[in-house]
């Protein structure tokens, strides 16, 4: 490398590339917070639809705030016919996560202000992605069963209402509330990769449902959002508690990623997981089942082994993994349940990133062939 060769931050690792206001991790507490409240205590002490408002808005609500908010996203949460039919044409061999990038894309191409990139326009496309991805997600959840879906309910609070369209009741208010937590401490994580997706397609003052579009793209994948379900695989791949260090050490001379652990941003443990332990650990208590014991304990098993071989902890998806899969749902919807959530975080940062834009464009160090004539040119 010549003397001038420029410095390469390859994943832009260590790269401050803007500011934001949205949220932080405070390394030396090792905590987040969102627009400065600890996330365990939003979790603890308010409900999914306070924190969107938080995120959006810079404030909590108070209670009429909430209550003209609730009003509106509940209104919104219904699809028409031609959003149904369209989704249930796609086949049942695709991801549900493809099904929902179609979908952003589909309530984009519908919406005549899709151009408007106002503010106030893009709060109102934001609250519409919110109420309307659930239903989404449900119908998914169901169609993979060959069940039609649930219209959602009005009645309901986001998470009851989740449950509801999914399964045609709701459980009882303490997984409901394991529910709302894990979907608060999924909402917002500053600059990571599908956020920063979203602010990409943003700063060339492309419209909300493209960044949304490209950031659902970003998530899919198992490095970053995908873990959530590629953890449950993982599990069930091992099957047996006896078998997890075995098995890990197979995993790890294979060079094989442990899915569900490892963080660019934490490196002693992401400091969401305890909050998202805990709440996996009442759902493991309250089951009193033998085969979601075994489960825990597997899972139990491969956390103190991966401490043991590698110092690495689980991330956030580690614990959320098994908890939507003992909630019920089926594997390929965890990462979309992610999305319902991150919704907020993104449709924040694009707003954000609206208020002061800088196109993003990052230079690369070339290293391919020299300058060479192309074969019959002068
Ligand atoms: N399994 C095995 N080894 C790991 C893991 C893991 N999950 N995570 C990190 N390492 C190792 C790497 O192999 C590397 O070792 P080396 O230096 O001997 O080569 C070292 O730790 C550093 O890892 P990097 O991959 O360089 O760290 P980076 O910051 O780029 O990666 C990432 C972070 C991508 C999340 C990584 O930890 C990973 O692949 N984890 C598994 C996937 C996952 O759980 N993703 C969810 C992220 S959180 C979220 O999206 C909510």
């Amino acid at each position: 490398m010549s003397a001038t060769a420029p410095e390469i931050h390859r994943g832009l690792a260590g790269v401050v590339v803007d500011t934001t206001e949205i949220s932080t991790v405070i390394q030396e507490t090792n905590s987040l917070t969102y627009r400065g409240y600890p996330v365990q205590d939003l979790a603890a002490r308010r409900s999914f639809e306070e924190v969107a408002h938080l995120l959006w808005f810079g404030e909590l609500p108070d209670e009429g705030q909430l209550r003209d908010f609730q009003a509106r996203e509940r209104a919104l949460r219904p699809l028409d016919r031609t959003t149904l039919e369209l989704l249930a044409r796609l086949p049942e061999t695709c991801h549900p996560m493809d099904v929902l990038r179609t979908a952003v894309s589909f309530f984009g191409a519908e919406d005549p202000t899709e151009d408007d990139g106002s503010p106030a326009a893009n709060r109102a496309k934001s609250l519409t992605l919110l109420a309307k991805l659930p239903t989404v997600v449900a119908a998914e959840q169901r169609r993979r069963r060959g069940l039609a879906p649930i219209p959602p309910d009005p009645g309901l609070g986001y998470a009851e209402n989740f449950f509801h369209m999914c399964f045609g009741n709701v459980p009882d208010p303490d997984v409901v509330r394991c529910f709302e937590i894990s979907l608060t401490l999924y909402a917002e994580h500053s600059f990571n990769a599908s956020t920063f997706t979203a602010r990409v397609v943003t700063s060339t003052l492309s419209d909300l449902y493209s960044a949304v579009t490209a950031a659902v793209g970003a998530l899919k994948g198992p490095l970053h959002g995908g873990a959530n379900e590629a953890v449950m695989h993982m599990l069930l791949e091992i099957g047996d508690p006896r078998r997890a260090e075995a098995w890990l050490d197979e995993a790890l001379a294979a060079k094989r990623k442990i899915m569900g652990f490892g963080h660019r941003v934490y490196k002693h443990g992401d400091s969401r997981v305890p909050i998202m332990q805990d709440a996996l650990d009442r759902l493991v208590a309250r089951a009193a089942d033998p085969e979601v014991t075994r489960l825990a304990t597997l899972h139990a098993a491969l956390r103190h082994a991966m401490a043991n071989r590698k110092g690495i902890h689980p991330n956030l998806d580690y614990p959320a993994g098994l908890a939507y899969h003992l909630m019920g749902f089926d594997i390929p919807v965890f990462t979309p349940i992610f999305v319902m959530s991150r919704i907020t975080g993104w449709t924040a940062h694009i707003t954000e990133q609206l208020a002061h834009n800088a196109l993003i464009r990052p230079l690369a160090s070339y290293d391919g062939r020299d300058q060479r004539a192309v074969p019959g040119a002068a």
